[in-house]
């Protein structure tokens, strides 16, 4: 499989709940490495842009509202089938419905406050990683 990168957040809730770290741990022992991170509390103006492609979906003046009501953490992830695989991590987007074990079943609370963002695919990743990192601001191995 290719080694891919992939965009992944820490949403507010989970920065708010200190486990930065565990979920970290979990890119990590999945053979996901960090080559990007910057901690950041999001202006409207940039969530809204990130989440774009949603402007016209009903929830996303709420998604907006929740992605800057705190500190985010924004990682650039790199692996095999980085994308597949951090999505594979995080369980499905309602943490009602995500598989026992995952990241959004292990911290997240609900469809709106869950957890963590990942790119769902390689365009995407592309956009994403684009939106928040220059390219120098990478370490890849
Ligand atoms: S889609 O169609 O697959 O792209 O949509 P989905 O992945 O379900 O959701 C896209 C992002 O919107 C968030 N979301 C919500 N936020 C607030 N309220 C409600 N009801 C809601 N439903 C979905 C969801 O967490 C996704 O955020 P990201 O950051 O992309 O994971």
């Amino acid at each position: 499989m290719a080694i891919e990168r992939t965009l992944s957040i820490i949403k507010p809730d989970a920065v708010a709940k200190n486990v930065i770290g565990k979920i970290y741990s979990r890119f990590e022992t999945n053979g996901l490495k960090i080559v990007a991170a910057q901690m950041r509390q999001l202006s409207q103006a940039e969530a809204e842009g990130f989440y774009a492609v949603h402007r016209e979906r009903p929830f996303f003046k709420d998604l907006v509202s929740f992605m800057t009501s705190g500190p985010v953490m924004i990682q650039v992830l790199e692996g095999e089938g980085a994308i597949l695989k951090n999505r594979e991590l995080m369980g499905a987007t309602d943490p009602k419905k995500a598989a026992p074990g995952t990241i959004r079943a292990d911290f997240a609370e609900s469809i709106d406050a869950n957890a963590v963002h990942g790119s769902d695919a390689p365009e995407t990743a592309a956009v994403e990683i684009a939106y928040f990192f220059p390219t120098l601001a990478i370490h890849s191995r």
